[in-house]
C-alpha cells in the first residue's frame, strides 16, 4: 500500500488508517464485542493499515484499553495515535459536553495533558506514543495559550513520550500558531466528499507547510457505503443524532448522489464505500484517510480502496455529484 510520510516526522503511514471510536461503545455507538474489536484491529494490523487512531474521550477510556490490548503484544507493529486535551477528572478549562454521566472539559493546559498523557499510557499499556493530537482546542474562560501546550508537548517528546504532535478541530490561526511554537506534523479534521470545509484554507495551508491531514469520518459514519437506505431512523444520543447528512432529507439526497455510481463500482469492482474513501485519497497527497471500523467485515471491505486508480474523469463526476447534493441540502 502506497505510504505518505507524516509531516516531517519520521514516521511514514499507509493512505488509509483506523479509526477506534466506535470501538469504545457506549451510547454513541452502542455496545461491542470487544474480542470481535480486537480481531478487527488485528486485522487492520495484518493488511497493512496500521495507523490506530483512539482518544481518551473514545468510550471514556474503553476504546484505549481495547487498543491497548489488541496491541499488547504487537505494539512495534502499529503506529498509535491518541489525543489530550478533553478530560473528565475535574472542571478545569471550559466545558465541551455532556455524555452518559461524564462532564467533559476542553483543558489544554501543561498540567492538564501531562496527566492526560500519564492516563493514556496506562490505559494503552505502552510506554510511547506515536502521534499526540491536541483533541479539541482551548477557548475562553479555561483558556490556555497554544504556546504553552506546545511547550509541553514538544517535552513530552523530547522525553521520548510521543513522536510526533499534531493538533485536531483547528482554525487556521491555531495551525499557524502551532508551527510559531514547535513542529506540528499532522492535523485531524472532519472531511468527506459531502463536507469539503477544509479545501478552503486547512488543507492549501498544510500542502504548503509539509503537514499531513488526517481526515476523519470519511464515510459519514457508515452513510456513504451505500449500505444506507434513505429513511434511517437515528436513535436518541446516537453518534449520528444531529449531524447534517444524517437529517431525513439529506439522507436522501446522499443516497440519490450513490446511486449514479453504479457503473463506476462495476467499472472499478469496488463497493460503493470504496469509490468514496478512494475519492478522498486522491484529493491531495498529504491527506491519510481515516476511517472507522469495528468490525472484520468493514475492515476487510475498506481496505479494498487504497488499490483503486480512479480516473481523473470519474473523480470530477463524484465531484459534480456532489456538488449538487451540497447545493440542494443549503437550499
Ligand atoms: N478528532 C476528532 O474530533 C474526531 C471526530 C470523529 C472521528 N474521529 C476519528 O476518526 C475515525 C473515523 O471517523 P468516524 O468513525 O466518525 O466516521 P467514519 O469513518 O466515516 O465511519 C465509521 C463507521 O462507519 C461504519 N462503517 C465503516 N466501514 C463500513 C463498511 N465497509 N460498510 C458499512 N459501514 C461501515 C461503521 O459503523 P458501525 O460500526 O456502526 O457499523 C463505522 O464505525 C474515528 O474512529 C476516530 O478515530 C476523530
Amino acid at each position: 500500500m502506497e505510504l505518505r510520510r507524516i509531516g516531517n516526522s519520521d514516521l511514514n503511514a499507509p493512505i488509509l488508517s483506523m479509526g477506534a471510536w466506535a470501538i469504545g461503545g457506549g451510547t454513541w455507538w452502542g455496545e461491542n464485542d470487544d474480542d470481535i474489536s480486537i480481531k478487527a484491529i488485528h486485522k487492520s494490523l495484518e493488511y497493512g493499515v496500521n495507523w490506530i487512531d483512539t482518544a481518551p474521550v473514545y468510550g471514556f477510556g474503553h476504546s484505549e484499553e481495547v487498543v491497548g490490548k489488541a496491541l499488547k503484544d504487537r505494539r512495534n507493529k502499529a503506529i498509535l495515535s491518541t489525543k489530550c486535551g478533553l478530560q473528565w477528572y475535574n472542571k478545569n478549562g471550559s466545558k465541551h459536553f455532556s455524555k452518559d454521566g461524564y462532564h467533559v472539559y476542553r483543558d489544554l493546559s501543561p498540567k492538564g495533558i501531562r496527566r492526560d498523557l500519564e492516563y493514556s499510557l496506562k490505559r494503552l499499556n505502552t510506554d510511547y506514543i506515536d502521534v499526540y493530537y491536541t483533541h479539541w482546542q482551548s477557548v475562553e474562560p479555561g483558556f490556555t495559550p497554544i504556546e504553552e501546550t506546545m511547550n509541553e508537548l514538544m517535552k513530552m517528546k523530547k522525553e521520548g513520550k510521543i513522536r510526533a504532535i499534531g493538533a485536531s478541530n483547528v482554525s487556521l490561526n491555531n495551525l499557524k500558531e502551532y508551527i510559531q511554537y514547535g513542529q506540528l506534523d499532522v492535523i485531524q479534521e472532519k472531511y468527506s466528499i459531502l463536507d469539503r470545509r477544509i479545501e478552503k484554507e486547512l488543507l492549501p495551508f498544510c500542502e504548503s507547510n509539509n503537514i499531513t491531514l488526517q481526515t476523519y469520518s470519511p464515510i459519514e459514519q457508515g452513510l456513504l457505503t451505500g449500505k444506507i437506505k434513505a429513511g434511517y431512523q437515528v436513535k436518541p444520543g446516537e453518534v449520528r443524532e444531529n449531524k447534517t447528512w444524517w437529517l431525513p432529507e439529506n439522507q436522501k439526497l446522499a443516497v440519490d448522489m450513490l446511486s449514479k455510481w453504479k457503473d463506476l463500482t462495476e467499472k472499478y469492482n469496488c463497493t460503493l464505500g470504496n469509490l468514496v474513501i478512494q475519492w478522498t485519497a486522491s484529493q491531495s497527497t498529504s491527506i491519510n484517510v481515516l476511517c472507522g471500523a469495528r468490525k472484520l467485515d468493514h475492515v476487510e471491505e475498506n481496505v479494498k480502496a487504497a488499490d483503486i486508480q480512479l480516473e481523473a474523469t470519474d473523480i470530477q463526476r463524484m465531484t459534480n455529484d456532489a456538488n449538487e447534493a451540497i447545493a440542494k441540502s443549503q437550499k
